[in-house]
């Protein structure tokens, strides 16, 4: 069947062929240890899934205006301005399926062939592909272990040409955990102001950093509005990853562009899910704090396990829930790339693992820590056993 040049410029997310590879081990009878799952173990807050149910019994299941329901919208904006002190208006704002979504449809209205879109590695595997699709060119960006993959200005500088259209930056990032310093993030933003590229934050994980971190958003930053896109998302933060809702915070001119497009497409995102979101951003957070707490722990116990293993070594994620350990010295004899060893590990141990290719950095692994401590520590303990074995057999 011959499909259009621009869908076979992406590929399925290697995250969902790697997740599918274990449901298909998983539905054989298979006790996994899943290190695979970008999404809160946790479950949507009873009081987000009953306003959800109020939603329904009150008949919220009819279209809603495109860019969202203007309660949610004023919902979204007021959240963001209490808890980053930004200021944007309902006009500036778009509420999408999820962020997914969101950058896919920025990525739409802004990019066209010969444009350069900054991608600091390692990345998230969606961006390289949804820049593609555009037929604009995704250029990575390295960032260095050494300096835990915190992106820095002079990295941006060097790697910004006149074609350059938009940076991405994804503090936490999946998959490193790394956390931009805010000082830095606005020298990174200066810099993009002054060659009008557009810098894109993506806040997925905004609320999960640890230690000495502090959640913050560029766009709090006094004067910092022009050349942001936004891009946040309500499925980490309110383990509400099903629910599909996101949203975009950018000038009006692109929000109506992008309001075209979603009224093309999608038409708008699921009504019930609007309202049950409303209620996630004007109630309670103290199931967020929890899951920070619980995540934290959880960040501890994997760190120190996978820093324990011979030949691992593993920087300290400042936020998400990723590690991201350095497995190249078990490379070779066999085991030619991280994607070699995650199949080896599913298939010999049932353990799951994304391999760093997917992210722009071969010789890492991924391991979600968004599964209990006992499963971490089982998981742990067959990759210690797998690295003895293969190292016994060198
Ligand atoms: C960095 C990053 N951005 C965006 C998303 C998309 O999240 P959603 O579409 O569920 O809002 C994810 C999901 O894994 C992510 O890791």
């Amino acid at each position: 069947m011959k499909l259009a040049a621009r869908v076979n410029r992406i590929s399925i997310s290697p995250t969902a062929a790697v997740l599918a590879a274990a449901e298909k081990l998983r539905a054989q009878g298979a006790d996994l240890a899943d290190f695979g799952p970008g999404e809160p173990d946790f479950p949507t807050p009873e009081h987000i899934r009953k306003a959800a149910v109020r939603a329904l019994e009150q008949g919220r299941t009819k279209y809603t205006p495109t860019p969202g329901v203007g309660p949610l919208r004023e919902a979204i904006c007021n959240w963001h301005a209490a808890q980053f002190g930004s200021s944007y208006t309902v006009p500036e704002c778009i509420v999408t399926a999820g962020a997914k979504h969101a950058i896919f449809n920025a990525f739409c209205c802004l990019l066209e062939a010969g444009d350069e879109v900054l991608i600091p590695a390692p990345f998230w595997v969606s961006y390289p592909d949804m820049v593609q699709y555009t037929g604009a060119t995704p250029v990575p960006v390295m960032t260095d272990a050494k300096d835990g993959f915190r992106l820095r200005a002079e990295d941006v500088s060097r790697a910004i040409t006149p074609k350059t259209r938009v940076l991405i930056v994804n503090s936490p990032s999946n998959p490193s955990g790394a956390v931009v310093p805010e000082d830095e993030f606005v020298k990174i933003y200066e810099l993009c102001r002054a060659k009008n590229i557009w810098l894109l934050t993506d806040e997925c994980y905004s609320h999960f950093v640890y230690g000495n971190e502090k959640p913050y958003s560029l766009a709090g930053v006094p004067g910092s509005k022009p050349y942001i896109l936004v891009a946040g998302s309500l499925s980490k933060t309110f383990a509400m990853t099903g629910w599909r809702i996101g949203y975009l915070l950018a000038p009006p001119e692109l929000i109506s562009a992008m309001t075209k497009v979603q009224s093309q497409s999608i038409s708008n995102p699921t009504s019930i899910a609007q309202y049950a979101a409303i209620e996630a951003l004007t109630g309670p957070m103290d199931t967020v704090t929890a899951m920070l707490a619980e995540y934290s722990r959880r960040r501890d116990r994997i760190v120190s396990g996978l820093r324990a293993i011979p030949g691992v070594t593993c920087v300290e994620p400042g936020g998400a829930f990723y590690a991201y350990p350095n497995i190249s010295a078990h490379l070779g004899n066999g085991i030619a790339d991280a994607t070699a060893l995650a199949k080896v590990l599913l298939e010999k141990q049932h353990l799951v693992v994304v391999p760093g290719d997917a992210f722009g950095t071969p010789g890492y692994m991924r391991l979600s820590y968004a599964t209990s401590i006992e499963r971490i520590e089982e998981g742990l303990r067959r990759l210690e056993k797998f690295f003895a074995m293969a190292e016994a057999a060198r």
